[in-house]
């Protein structure tokens, strides 16, 4: 099948573009309104975008509450949502009102920030703690313009990882069992198991030719 986007004719269930984006890395976001209200829920529009500075984005499909609050405060902070906190994570989901904290509707801990005033998730192995840079509201479709899309960006002012997963100097991204969101409502898990190396090749003086060595990585970033 192929087919133009603009019509959307894909003659399936459900619109395959997300299921196609894949994985994608969950920002579980927590904000703090000027009332103080916490705010917590989990965006899949979600990446790294720059790592000098560190930089994320997340796109909100309309205005939501995590906007509405990092308009008002200009922080936010990403929580890592990992396997042993997925049905928390689900849980901050809920479309519940402004002003209802999902921590406490998930069951989850707060953890004071180093830099912003919004906490992190106690429980997660990581977390960046991001100033609010800028929103772009992106070009909203013709035949649906209620339907608008902001991306908002953050710098990473602060980088919280539990020290239990700092190994021999690296981070054991594995040991962490990040999440990842797939399409409909799928899900993968990164573990040990489905991890692998790759060296970059390596390009010959003449700047001709690459080769990539099989040997085990060496530390060395080419
Ligand atoms: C795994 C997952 C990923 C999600 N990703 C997004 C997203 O990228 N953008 C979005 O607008 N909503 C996304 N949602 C839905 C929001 O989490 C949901 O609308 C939530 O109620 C928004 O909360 P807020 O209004 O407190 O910000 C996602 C939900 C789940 C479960």
């Amino acid at each position: 099948m192929h087919y133009d986007t603009d019509s959307n004719l894909h003659g399936l269930k459900h619109d395959p573009f997300k299921a196609l984006a894949v994985p994608r890395p969950i920002g579980w976001v927590s904000s703090v309104g000027k009332d103080g209200s916490r705010n917590l829920a989990p965006y899949s529009f979600f990446n790294a975008v720059a790592d000098r500075p560190p930089m994320v984005m997340f796109s909100s499909v309309g205005r939501k509450d995590s906007l509405k609050n990092i308009e008002e405060t200009g922080e936010f902070v990403c929580s890592l949502a990992n396997w042993d906190l997925r049905h928390e994570m689900n849980m901050s989901s809920a479309a519940v009102g402004r002003g209802v904290d999902e921590f406490a509707l998930a069951g989850l801990e707060p953890a004071a920030s180093k830099l912003v005033k919004a906490p992190r998730v106690a429980r997660s192995p990581a977390a960046f703690e991001c100033r609010h840079w800028k929103t772009i509201e992106m070009p909203a479709n013709e035949k649906r313009p209620d339907l608008s899309n902001l991306v908002v960006f953050g710098i990473v002012v602060a980088i919280y990882i539990d020290d239990s997963f700092v190994q021999d100097g690296l981070v054991n991204t594995g040991a962490m069992r990040p999440l990842a969101r797939l399409g409909y409502m799928d899900y993968a898990v990164v573990t040990p198991e489905t991890m692998f190396t790759l060296n970059r090749p390596e390009v010959a003086a003449d700047g001709k030719s690459a080769t990539v060595n099989t040997r085990e990585w060496d530390g060395v970033y080419r």
